[in-house]
């Protein structure tokens, strides 16, 4: 007898496999520069990497990318702790008991599935990895197969695509990736945060069951923006941060008809400061609060 909670894992398993993905992107700019050399990248044979700040919508953009080239996406994001295994799969010790080391005892892992598959595999901060784990994409980015013990060699589907995605090298807990890795990644595609337009239609386009008149949205992007260019900031707000603070802009009209720029520093406070990351010595909440403060104050003058 299922339990009530073994019923809702399942239907929840269901709903998932049943959803198409469909993936909202705005592309222009650098996101359609970019996904143009993910293409041509993969025409030629060659295998990129995409280098960004956290949240300028690396993973959206490989998404994206597998979705309208019809294909399976996977992605793995890799840390001091990523083992082999983890990539590749493992054998069912209790299967293996049963039957011993067969494929039925084998639970492959995401970089199997992408290659037998023909998917678009993403290996999400590959630099954070240990050199042993960069090092097993070597062959599967190489011979395109990859030698399973006890399986044998599979051999990946010819639309199976590999792409890589890092944090820029200066950022902390960053390893250094392999000279060999680095050697069979050949394109090197650098996503930024947008500019102000491009933000702004992304911003839209996640809050378009509300409405925000351009003032507001003006004054959230400056505060964002000067996240971005503070020098007491180590980790500055990401578009999620800009995304988060319209949200809940939006919602205060819904319920009180407008905003007021206190009302919308307190709630832009209320998301910055679990946001950002300031360098050490400095007081996260002083930083936050003098920006909020600057930013309304000198859209005040002008306005
Ligand atoms: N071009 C874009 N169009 C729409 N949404 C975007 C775009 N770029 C980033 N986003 C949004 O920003 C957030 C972070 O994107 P994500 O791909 O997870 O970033 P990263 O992988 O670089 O950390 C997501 O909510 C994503 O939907
Ligand atoms: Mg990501």
């Amino acid at each position: 007898m299922e339990s009530d909670i073994a019923k809702r894992i399942l239907a929840a398993v269901k709903r998932a496999s049943h959803e198409r993905e469909q993936v909202q992107i705005v592309l222009k700019g650098q996101y359609l520069e970019a996904y143009e050399l993910l293409k041509d990248a993969e025409t030629a044979g060659l295998t990129p990497a995409i280098i960004g700040p956290p949240g300028v919508g690396k993973t959206l953009l490989c998404r994206y990318y597998a979705m309208m080239t019809g294909r399976p996406f996977f992605w793995v994001t890799l840390d001091e702790g990523t083992k082999p295994s983890h990539l590749i799969g493992s054998f069912n010790p209790a299967v293996v008991l049963e039957k011993g080391f067969t494929i039925d005892a084998f639970e492959p892992g995401p970089l199997t599935l992408a290659m037998v598959t023909g998917g678009v595999f993403v290996a999400n901060e590959l630099n954070r990895a240990s050199e042993y784990v960069q090092n097993v994409f070597l062959e599967p980015l190489e011979e395109r197969s990859y030698y399973i013990p006890h399986i044998g060699r599979i051999k990946a589907d010819s639309s199976f695509f590999f792409i890589a995605s890092m944090n820029p090298a200066e950022l902390a807990g960053v390893h250094r990736i392999s000279e060999a890795l680095r050697d069979r990644i050949q394109v090197w595609i650098t996503l930024t945060y947008p500019d102000k337009d491009t933000e702004l239609e992304i911003v839209r386009l996640h809050c378009r069951e509300h409405y925000i008149p351009d003032d507001v949205l003006e004054k959230i992007y400056a505060i964002v923006a000067r996240t971005r260019s503070h020098s007491a900031i180590e980790k500055p707000a990401s578009i999620r941060a800009t995304v988060s603070i319209a949200k809940l802009a939006a919602e205060h009209m819904k319920r009180e008809g407008s905003i007021d720029d206190e009302e919308l520093g307190r709630i832009a406070r209320h998301v910055l400061i679990g946001s950002i990351k300031t360098r050490p010595g400095v007081k996260k909440e002083e930083v936050v609060n003098s920006i909020i403060e600057d930013v309304l104050k000198a859209k005040e003058a002008i306005g």
